[in-house]
């Protein structure tokens, strides 16, 4: 699981330790200095890690930065080692380093820690992925299934790259899942709209959804968040996207692979077909 000390990511190692998992928590712990809002800390990963004991389950919580695979290989070759197999890889971690002003660095940062992170997690846990299948999940965006959504001027470099790394997330999710089925490994991607954690909570993300205010607040951002939710919802609760990933990861979606999960309260519907051929 990467990003694990917090958001989304806390909430899967938590789901999953609850039906059953051993969890090899991975998160960076530390800020990314051209991604404006503060990501995970020390204390959070350590509360991860209670939360999954908890369910009288082992974890091994490790500091990796996913840009780094090298890291990555540590973390999961030392879960392996003492869990002694690993069924499902979640790559969750992820930064949004929306507007205009973000430096060219928040692209390689963005690209490094969204796309290249899911690469990484998946190239060093497939060695250990042999015997008995596994799923393999991760984390896109509704931004990834949107038209023009890398070209709006207002997001910035790091929007730019926000859309394109989970461009790169839905497509690699396609080609991994045709080659790794012979293999019973399953690959999917769950992509959801708004999930109540501190990424959307953060002033690049209120300015996406008020770029008609220089310094959006929550609450300025909080009157428009459901407006693009054909059901009215402001956001999900990352429990919510939790129990399509326990799905994913169960034996219940065994023969789904290569698909693009939607989790949007119908936000997607206005802009796509009904995804058959006319
Ligand atoms: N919150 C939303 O509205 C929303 C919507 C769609 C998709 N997503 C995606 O969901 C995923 C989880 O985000 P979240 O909403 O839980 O936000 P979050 O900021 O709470 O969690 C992201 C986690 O990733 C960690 N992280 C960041 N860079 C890292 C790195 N280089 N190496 C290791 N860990 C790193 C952070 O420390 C943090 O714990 C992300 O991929 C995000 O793009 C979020």
């Amino acid at each position: 699981m990467t990003g694990a000390a917090r958001g989304q990511g806390r909430s899967h190692a938590i789901r999953l330790a609850a039906e059953g998992a051993d969890i090899i928590a991975v998160d960076l712990c530390e800020d990314i200095p051209s991604n404006e809002y503060p990501l995970a800390t020390d204390a959070d990963l350590a509360e991860t890690a209670k939360l999954v004991e908890s369910y009288d389950r082992r974890v091994l919580a490790r500091k990796a930065d996913v840009r780094e695979r090298t890291q990555l290989r540590e973390a999961v070759d030392a879960g392996v080692a003492e869990f002694g197999r690993l069924d499902v890889v979640v790559a969750n971690a992820g930064i949004a380093p929306f507007g205009k002003g973000t430096p060219l660095q928040a692209y390689f940062d963005t690209m490094g820690t969204n796309y290249i992170g899911a690469l990484n997690a998946i190239e060093v846990a497939l060695p250990h992925m042999t015997e008995n299948g596994g799923s393999i999940i991760c984390t896109g965006s509704t931004a990834a299934l949107m038209t023009h959504g890398t070209s709006n001027p207002a997001n910035g470099i790091g929007g730019a790259a926000y859309t394109t790394s989970k461009r790169h997330i839905a497509r690699l999710v396609h080609e991994l899942a045709g080659h790794l089925a012979p293999r019973r490994i399953r690959v999917n991607a769950v992509h959801p709209y708004n999930v109540d954690t501190d990424m959307l909570h953060s002033p690049p993300m209120y300015r996406v959804f008020r770029p008609d205010l220089e310094n959006p607040t929550r609450e300025d951002a909080e009157a428009v968040f459901a407006a693009g939710s054909p059901m009215g919802i402001k956001w999900m609760d990352a429990s919510e996207v939790s129990d399509s990933v326990a799905f994913l990861a169960s034996d219940e979606s065994k023969y789904i692979t290569g698909l693009q999960l939607k989790i949007d309260s119908g936000q997607m519907l206005p802009m796509s077909s009904a995804g058959i051929a006319d």
